[in-house]
């Protein structure tokens, strides 16, 4: 009895989508920095207000085919929430309501008229419509109930936000549900706006970061000044590529920019890890042999992760990090390692073998630069050349580390790389000297000859951090000999 309405819905709903196929749409978007966004060529622009506080925050924004299969559902309206997709340009610039003002009433025969020739007919067929989506949801409903949840379907911002939900949860629902980009935007809102934050935690180039409270849970928000707001849109845009969450990048939960009248606040929400940072950590303690491969294992496989392009509908590009230092790992409690920040970070499009934004020469922090950034020799049209940069800096980081085993009660104090070789804020043209024309690397001390472990750190460290790129190892290359090492029993001697 539905078929015919519902074919001639889909009908009118192909017929939009085909309409918009060939070119992408601008859309009104609060987050972006000329509050415009251009969605892909099958995107919608997106209209959203929820109830917060008993005040009606706004979001617009560009949506991808991705968010619009898995992530959004395009149309709702409830008491607390109301959102809407469409496919013209700029069309998301109206501003939506919870509870719409009444339209003042203008007296007038022709209005009268309109009413009755075009809304009334017009309403009866969206009553009509929507009575054929009722019977056909009731069904889908009583489905769902008999099957239980099925993994593909998109979840419900509110069940998502029912008071009893840990982060764990979130995270959870987050990786099994949806496009496997992040939690729907209203929902990473609500989140940071119910966040009390405690104490400053650090500082960085961009801002400070806060440790603060969900639900009674520790977050680390990441506070970005206006200035500031392309790093902040690119970092959360990086961290919600699809398929990119994994036990060793650090796990992102929010993005939210509260406008308070005077000044924009710009934040980004991630699991808070209390050792800080693997330099923090490397400061304050020594690892055993064990600990040095837990967390070489860890730091290798989370750039092993972000390096690999997964191909498929659910994959993802390859990334380059482009900022990888000991002070943009996170340790966390249970010893490994997360890798953090990744605002520098570039895509790899494979289809069409470019990046995903045009590449300035020399980013990152000078001392970790490798030595192609350095003398501008890096071919910046290849992805490859940018991920060879990051496997010297990881070899760095794998330096800073072995000098913190502790081998038989011996160990070394924390170093920087260079340290001994450059002044503590060098420039590009002290490494330059020290990197390209002398081609000195950090010293491996010949101890480390005596302990399996410590010998095997060193060789790695030595094949990262090769002048000829193309010679150094793959991510995948040192995540594989750091586990073997891991396999070995007695790694202790
Ligand atoms: N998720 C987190 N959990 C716990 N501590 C964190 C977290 N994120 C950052 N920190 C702490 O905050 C400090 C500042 O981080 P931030 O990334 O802003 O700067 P940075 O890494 O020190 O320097 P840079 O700006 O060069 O990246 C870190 O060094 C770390 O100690
Ligand atoms: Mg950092």
């Amino acid at each position: 009895m539905t078929c015919p309405r519902k074919q001639s819905f889909h009908a009118a709903l192909i017929f939009l989508f085909v309409a918009q196929l060939t070119a992408g749409l601008k859309c009104v978007c609060h987050l972006c920095a000329n509050h415009t966004c251009e969605t892909s060529a099958d995107g919608a622009c997106w209209n959203s207000v929820m109830l917060i506080d008993g005040k009606e925050e706004t979001v617009k924004s560009c949506l991808s085919p991705s968010e619009m299969k898995g992530q959004v559902f395009c149309y709702s309206s409830r008491n607390v929430s109301k959102r809407n997709c469409c496919f013209t340009d700029f069309c998301n610039n109206e501003t939506l309501h919870i509870h719409p003002e009444r339209p003042l009433e203008e007296p007038g025969w022709s209005r009268l008229q309109l009413t009755v020739v075009i809304v009334v007919p017009s309403c009866l067929l969206c009553v009509g419509i929507l009575l054929g989506v009722f019977v056909v949801q009731g069904h889908h409903c009583a489905y769902s109930r008999a099957h239980k949840q099925d993994p593909e379907e998109p979840l419900d911002d509110q069940m998502l936000m029912s008071p009893d939900k840990s982060l764990k949860d979130l995270i959870y629902d987050m990786s099994t549900s949806g496009s496997g980009s992040g939690l729907p935007l209203l929902v990473q809102r609500t989140i940071a706006r119910t966040i009390v934050l405690q104490e400053i935690i650090g500082k960085g180039r961009y801002g400070e970061v806060w440790r603060g409270k969900w639900r009674g849970e520790d977050v680390a928000v990441k506070i970005f000044s206006t200035r500031d707001e392309r790093s902040w849109f690119r970092e959360a845009e990086i961290y919600q590529t699809i398929m990119l969450r994994h036990e060793n990048i650090l796990g992102f939960i929010a993005a939210d920019n509260k406008d308070n009248g005077s000044w924009t606040q710009l934040w980004l929400v991630s699991e808070y890890h209390e050792h800080g940072s693997l330099y923090d950590y490397l400061n304050r303690y020594t690892v055993s042999t064990e600990g040095m491969i837990i967390l070489a294992l860890s730091i290798a496989s989370g750039l092993a992760h972000l390096h690999m392009e997964i191909i498929g509908t659910q994959g993802k590009p390859a990334i380059a990090h482009r900022d990888l230092k000991s002070k943009n790992v996170l340790v966390k409690k249970n010893g490994t390692a997360v890798i953090a920040d990744l605002g520098l970070a570039v895509k790899h499009d494979s289809n069409t073998n470019t990046i995903d934004i045009p590449s300035n020469h020399r980013v990152g922090t000078k001392r970790y630069m490798a030595p192609e950034i350095l003398d501008e020799s890096i071919n910046m049209n290849s992805f490859e050349s940018f991920k060879r940069a990051d496997i010297y800096s990881l070899g760095l980081v794998f330096w800073e580390l072995a000098r913190r085993c502790s081998v038989r009660g011996l160990h070394e104090d924390f170093q920087l790389p260079y340290y001994d070789l450059v002044p503590s804020d060098p420039s590009v043209e002290d490494m330059r000297k020290v990197v390209c024309d002398q081609k000195l690397r950090p010293n491996i001390p010949n101890q480390w000859q005596s302990c399996e472990a410590m010998r095997v750190m060193g060789k790695l460290m030595r094949e990262c951090w090769y002048t000829n790129s193309a010679a150094r190892l793959t991510a995948l290359r040192v995540k594989k000999t750091v586990s073997h090492l891991s396999a070995i029993k007695d790694v202790k001697e």
